[in-house]
């Protein structure tokens, strides 16, 4: 029951202690270490200092008493009051302590008194002293100070009692100017420990500012920043870490930055050789296979014409048929190859020819509207975007169950824009899993350009994929291939 209580109490004010900056922390600490110590030093020291006052005022009353007492007896005994009044008033002026002095007789009338006017009512009857005591003290506060009243005996009370007051008020100033030193000493020790937790806050905050500063730019990917070592202790030892740690981090920044670009050289090699090697069967199969299967028809003709025989001509025939079937296959696989319409005739052409083919083939409504100006593209951009446009067809038949399907290729100022987008049944993210390489590869094929690839897909709902890749701007505004990755 009472254990959560606690560490509610204690949560709350390490919640409270935990928020505030160390600056305010360690000057709180000084203000009230250093405040406790004083009050209790002040408190201590008022104690024992007034006890000790206060004994020593005391004995010291016993004495004047008592020496009074003593030299009392033979004016009591003479009866000559004066003398005895005399003898009062000389030791109210050696005692500057002592405000009263009188004595009485063993009846209790006063024989002498040092008050000028009436004596005091009841004072005489407050303290009694036996005749064989010592002596006897009674306190008591006259509204200001303390007050010491001493009786002692005088000839064993047979001549009656003197009695002297004492007034604390020494030992009230002493105790005021005490206070009153302790005080001054305190602020002195705060002030000078102020100073000193600054210092102390300075020390340790700079370094760790200075820490958090370069924490925050390795975290946006700026290894530059190091640390100047303070000191030898342990936040030197940090900065220390944190140097090796960044100059640690530079280093594999730089061998993952190599790695990076021996991989985009490796992969431009690789899609520039690819693309080389489609366009070169593609030519053969167009400039070589298929004039040999156009001659093979034109002899298959002739052959037909000459020959009379119906056996001849029906095989005739059908022989043509057949070549002519290869001939379109040969034609189909030269165009998917490589279509030449992309080198004769650019880049819209290509597209509309794309476009049209697959709609035909897979029965479902395409469109494309291409803008790119009278200018070229650079030839390794237009053979990317015909490359990022046909896979991104090829998936919309393999995976959309789309109805309808539009491609847009358009110029802007410096990049070239380029959206795919169907009403099919979208994609679950879950499906850009490894070995999938069709849509990554449209990624690489954008950003080995310097362009980038943007997926937008809700399911049900179909998927649009936006390109954009920048144009290189060449000195006098000439766009060439600076880059041929289509050969
Ligand atoms: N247009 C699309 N509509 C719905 N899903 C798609 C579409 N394009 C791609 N996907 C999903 O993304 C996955 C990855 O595509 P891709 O990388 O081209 O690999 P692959 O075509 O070989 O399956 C596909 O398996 C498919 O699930
Ligand atoms: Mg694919």
């Amino acid at each position: 029951m009472m254990k959560p209580v606690i560490e509610e109490l204690l949560n709350r004010i390490w919640m409270i202690i935990g928020a505030v900056s160390i600056r305010i922390k360690i000057m709180g600490i000084v203000i009230i270490g250093t405040l406790l110590l004083s009050v209790t030093l002040a408190l201590q020291m008022r104690a024992s200092v007034t006890n000790l006052m206060e004994q020593q005022l005391e004995s010291r009353g016993v004495s004047i008493t008592r020496d009074l007492a003593a030299r009392a007896t033979d004016d009591i005994l003479v009866n000559d009051l004066f003398a005895l009044r005399q003898l009062l008033l000389e030791t109210r002026t050696n005692n500057p302590d002592v405000i009263y002095a009188f004595v009485i007789d063993p009846k209790g009338n006063i024989l002498a008194h040092t008050f000028g006017e009436g004596f005091p009512y009841g004072l005489a009857n407050v303290n009694p002293v036996a005749g064989d005591q010592h002596h006897q003290t009674f306190l008591y506060s006259d509204g200001q100070d303390m007050v010491w009243d001493i009786a002692v005996p005088i000839f064993n009370g047979r001549a009656g009692t003197a009695r002297v007051g004492l007034t604390g008020s020494v030992i009230t100033r002493n105790v005021l100017m005490l206070t009153s030193q302790v005080l001054l000493t305190t602020v002195v020790a705060l002030a000078i420990g102020l100073i000193a937790a600054a210092l102390l806050v300075y020390v340790i905050s700079r370094p760790i500012s200075e820490l958090v500063t370069a924490t925050r730019s390795v975290a946006t990917g700026d290894f530059t920043p190091r640390i100047r070592s303070w000191a030898n202790d342990e936040i030197g030892e940090l900065s220390e870490a944190f140097n090796a740690m960044t100059a640690e981090l530079a280093r594999s920044d730089e061998i993952r930055s190599e790695r990076e670009d021996l991989r985009r050289q490796l992969l431009e090699g690789v899609i520039s050789t690819q693309e080389n090697e489609r366009r070169r069967i593609s030519r053969e199969l167009h400039d070589s296979t298929a004039q040999n299967l156009t001659s093979l028809i034109v002899g298959l003709k002739n052959m037909d014409t000459i020959c009379d025989s119906p056996i001849i001509h029906a095989q005739a025939q059908d022989l043509r048929n057949i070549t002519g079937r290869v001939l379109d296959d040969v034609h189909n696989i030269a165009f998917q190859l490589h279509p030449t319409a992309l080198d004769d005739l650019g880049l819209p052409a290509a597209i509309e020819r794309l476009v049209h083919e697959w709609q035909k083939r897979h029965q479902i409504s395409a469109d494309s509207v291409v803008h790119l100006g009278d200018q070229r593209l650079p030839e390794n951009i237009e053979t990317a975007l015909y490359r990022i446009i046909q896979e991104a067809l090829t998936n919309v038949a393999k995976h959309a169950d789309a109805h309808n399907v539009s491609v847009l290729v358009e110029r802007r100022e410096n990049e070239v824009v380029a959206v795919v987008e169907d009403d099919g049944k979208g994609m679950q993210p879950t499906n850009l899993s490894r070995g999938r390489l069709g849509v990554a590869g449209m990624r690489e094929r954008a950003e080995l350009l310097g362009g980038k690839m943007t997926i937008e897909s809700t399911p049900g709902a179909g998927m649009s994929l936006f390109f954009q890749i920048p144009i290189p701007q060449l000195e006098g505004g000439n766009l060439e291939n600076p880059n041929p990755a289509g050969g």
